[in-house]
């Protein structure tokens, strides 16, 4: 037994340690402190940003989650909401179920995670108006299922719905059937949010004269899916007005699916189509098929946007007398491919226009041999191949650099830069290196690597419905994890700090630091470069980078990344060359398995092998170096 003495002085100790390491010694942060500083005993200090995301648990809540994950991990899932609060993860909001009456009018300001069902059924005239729906929100979930059956006049007004949101799921589904007149009005639509899954399932099916008006829709968006499914089917005399669709978003899927199919006398109007989009991909299919008399318009159709995907499958099929319009088709500032399939197929007295058609009209299979008509085409594909002006000497010095200042708008400014501008006094652009994603934290070893890393129990444990964007961020996650290494990459996805701690020992060996930016200052703005300072001597060497992505608690996608060298950099303000930020940049200098259309070489040119390409280290990141005890 021990004396009171030896207790004492064991209180002292684990006081002294509290102070050294600023944590309780009770908690799991203290505990995964002290498993660092065995791993790797160089006595270095840990970084904040690291610090901060070690799970948050007490050591009693720990003790319990374990317990609970010990004997069976799906038993997490009805503790799930003092789990999340607890550890601080990222699950989705529990749903609450619609009011069960509808007033004429209603106003949902600011309202959040509802499930609309059987809502508003036959409502006549007045207005329900959601504004600031699910407003800057991580993962919301909003559904509206059934929603304003059989109503006449009525109308809808959505408004700032879901802005700023992060991996954000919105679902209409069969919305507004068999509604004469009214409006639906979506304003500012899911605007700058991260990871969004839309869905227009069956909305206004047989509706007759109703207004559907989307204006900034989905614009300023980041790698998510929008799709229209079975929009406006049997429609009468109804017009759909979309302008400024995904307007400047990056990486968007967009799919259009038996929309308006049967429609009569239906106009529909897009006007700036995914404009400025980054890799965007469209795909209409059986897009206004058997429709009669009506016109599809689009105006600006992906202007200015770099590469991607068109798909034109069964459109407009079996028409009669329709329209379809194309103004400004293509105009891309890097061509996508455009691919034509049973375009306007059997369709009777139909008028197909393109109006300024900037791509290949080779594309076109099996489409309507009359009726469509070229007003001004403009084939654009013999420049469509990034690569090709880095060899094409014939190529004007005019036109190569004509180009490549169209690339560099693109790109965004200081996301690649060259080793040479790592040099005090270098005034340069610095890109936005903020971590947009949600919050979250690691969950100890001891709890995550009790969790069966695959879709089935993760969705289960945190109740994700696999059909939202977060069920499909877990998806994307573990294919990612899933993926065999690609050559001479050794990676590790690392499900809690100790894993990470222990790939990035395994690599590099135990006299190891981690290192990022320390914070966002600067960001989107010129910047000057101050004392920089070469890990290791600036000697080339190997890193373990860390990428986190998206998934309930922390995950990280680590690989080692040979042939580097490593910056640590004072970045200074422009106007008052005061230090606002500590940048940490990492140079890869061997590019020759790089592909040639990545954006480091749309931004800086040569191509892959043929030059080094810097970037920081951006914010919810981080590198993994030889210790430097310099
Ligand atoms: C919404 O509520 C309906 C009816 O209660 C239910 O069937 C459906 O599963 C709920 N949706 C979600 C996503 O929870
Ligand atoms: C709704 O969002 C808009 C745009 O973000 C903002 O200007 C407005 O103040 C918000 N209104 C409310 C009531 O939150
Ligand atoms: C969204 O709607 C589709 C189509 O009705 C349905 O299958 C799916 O379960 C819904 N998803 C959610 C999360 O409500
Ligand atoms: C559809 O457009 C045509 C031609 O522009 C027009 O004559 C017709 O009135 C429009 N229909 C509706 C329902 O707006
Ligand atoms: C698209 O976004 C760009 C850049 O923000 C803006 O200048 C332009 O006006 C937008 N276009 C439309 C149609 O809203
Ligand atoms: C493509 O456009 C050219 C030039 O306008 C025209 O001569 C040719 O017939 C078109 N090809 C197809 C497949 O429409
Ligand atoms: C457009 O240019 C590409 C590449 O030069 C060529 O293969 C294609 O045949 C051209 N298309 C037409 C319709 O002239
Ligand atoms: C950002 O980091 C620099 C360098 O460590 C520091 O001087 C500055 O105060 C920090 N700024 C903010 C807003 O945290």
């Amino acid at each position: 037994m021990a004396s009171p003495l030896l207790s004492f002085f064991f209180f002292f100790f684990f006081l002294c340690y509290a102070a050294v390491a600023s944590q309780s010694p009770f908690t799991e942060k203290a505990a995964l402190i002290r498993y660092w500083n065995r791993k790797i005993p160089n006595n270095l200090p840990h970084p904040a940003f690291l610090v901060s995301k070690l799970t948050p648990l007490s050591a009693s809540d720990a003790t319990t989650f374990f317990n609970l994950a010990a004997s069976d991990p799906s038993l997490l899932s009805s503790h799930l909401a003092s789990f999340c609060s607890a550890a601080g993860l990222l699950c989705p909001a529990d749903l609450t179920p619609s009011l069960s009456s509808h007033p004429r009018d209603s106003d949902f300001a600011a309202y959040q995670n509802s499930n609309f069902t059987n809502y508003g059924t036959k409502s006549a005239d007045g207005l329900s108006s959601f504004k600031n729906y699910s407003d800057g929100l991580n993962v919301p979930l909003d559904t509206f299922r059934r929603y304003g059956r059989d109503s006449t006049f009525h109308d809808d007004k959505f408004s700032f719905y879901a802005p700023d949101g992060n991996v954000v799921t919105a679902n209409f589904t069969s919305y507004g059937t068999n509604t004469a007149g009214g409006t639906d009005g979506f304003t500012s639509y899911d605007e700058s949010s991260n990871v969004p899954d839309l869905k227009f399932n069956n909305y206004a099916a047989e509706g007759t004269g109703r207004e559907g008006v989307f204006t900034q829709y989905s614009d300023n968006t980041n790698a998510g899916d929008q799709a229209f499914n079975s929009y406006g089917k049997n429609g009468n005399g109804a017009t759909s007005d979309f302008s400024s669709y995904a307007n400047n978003s990056n990486v968007i899927g967009s799919t259009f699916t038996h929309y308006g199919e049967e429609g009569n006398g239906v106009n529909d109007t897009f006007a700036s189509y995914g404009d400025n989009g980054n890799v965007p991909e469209n795909n209409f299919r059986s897009y206004g098929d058997g429709t009669n008399g009506g016109v599809d318009k689009f105006t600006s159709y992906r202007d200015q946007s770099n590469v991607g995907d068109n798909f034109f499958t069964s459109y407009e099929k079996s028409g009669n007398v329709g329209t379809a319009d194309f103004t400004n088709y293509g105009n891309s500032f890097n061509p996508g491919s455009d691919n034509f399939k049973g375009y306007g197929q059997g369709s009777f007295n139909d008028q197909i226009t393109f109006k300024e058609y900037f791509a290949d009209n080779t594309s076109f299979t099996v489409y309507a041999k009359t009726g469509v008509d070229f007003k001004e085409y403009h084939n654009t594909s013999s420049s469509s191949t990034p690569t090709a002006s880095a060899v094409d000497t014939k190529k004007s010095a005019v036109e190569k650099k004509k180009k490549q200042d169209l690339a560099k708008r693109f790109v965004e400014p200081g996301k690649f830069f060259r080793e040479r501008s790592l040099k005090k006094g270098t005034v340069m652009p610095m890109p936005d290196i903020r971590d947009r994603m949600p919050p979250r934290s690691f969950l100890p070893r001891s709890i995550s690597g009790k969790i069966p890393f695959s879709a089935a129990s993760v969705d289960g444990i945190f109740r994700i419905l696999p059909d939202t964007a977060m069920g499909k961020a877990v998806d994307s996650t573990l294919a990612d994890c899933n993926r065999a290494p690609s050559h001479g990459e050794t990676k590790r996805c690392a499900a809690s700090a100790e894993d990470m701690i222990d790939f990035a020992v395994a690599v590099l060996g135990n006299d190891i630091e981690v290192r990022s930016t320390a914070n966002t200052t600067g960001s989107k703005g010129n910047i000057i470069v101050g004392d920089v300072r070469g890990v290791n001597g600036g000697k080339v060497t190997e890193s373990v980078s860390c990428h986190q992505s998206l998934f309930p608690y922390l995950v990280y996608y680590c690989h080692s990344v040979p042939r580097v060298r490593v910056y640590v950099a004072d970045i200074l303000a422009v106007d008052s060359k005061q230090k606002i930020n500590q940048g940490v940049a990492i140079c890869h200098l061997d590019t020759s398995d790089w592909s040639p259309t990545h954006g480091a070489f749309v931004a800086l040119g040569p191509g892959p092998g043929k030059i080094e390409v810097c970037h920081w280290i951006f914010e919810g990141d981080m590198t993994w170096t030889v210790a430097d005890h310099a």
